[in-house]
């Protein structure tokens, strides 16, 4: 009887302890990166990023500068001043869903070109089908 007591508090605490680190896995700020011009070419790296709303993306002067970044459709995400030294950065929050095209001026006609994705139900890479359904609860969205 005793034992039995014993397994099953054991059980519970793993269950209480998972359900925890669930909920502050959930509540961390997710930060993505974008490089603007890498391996000697004009693109953006990646130049597709799916997001959730409310995720912040940092964009990361790499090779080939100046670079900068022109959201189409939301000139107030967009950042007109060109980046000149490698590693300079700037950070872009979406608090609406749908899909950001974006462009760096100078370089558009060489295809430097990319999109962001935004959703409320993107998976992340390191979360779980839980990690999800508790950010969503915590999140009310
Ligand atoms: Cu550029």
């Amino acid at each position: 009887m005793r034992d039995e007591i014993m397994w099953w508090m054991s059980r519970i605490t793993i269950m209480l302890t998972s359900l925890f680190l669930s909920f502050s896995l959930a509540a961390q700020a997710y930060a993505a990166e974008i490089q603007m011009g890498k391996d000697g070419m004009l693109v953006f790296a990646p130049c597709e990023l799916t997001i959730n709303v409310e995720d912040t993306v940092t964009f990361v002067n790499n090779e080939l500068p100046p670079h900068n970044v022109m959201f189409a459709d939301n000139p107030e995400l967009s950042h007109g001043d060109l980046l000149f030294s490698a590693g300079e950065t700037f950070e872009v929050t979406f608090h609406q869903a749908g899909d950001y095209h974006f462009q760096c001026d100078p370089h558009a006609g060489a295809g430097m070109k990319g999109v962001i994705p935004v959703s409320y139900t993107h998976l992340r890479a390191n979360e779980t089908v839980l990690d999800l359904v508790c950010r969503l609860l915590l999140e009310k969205k």
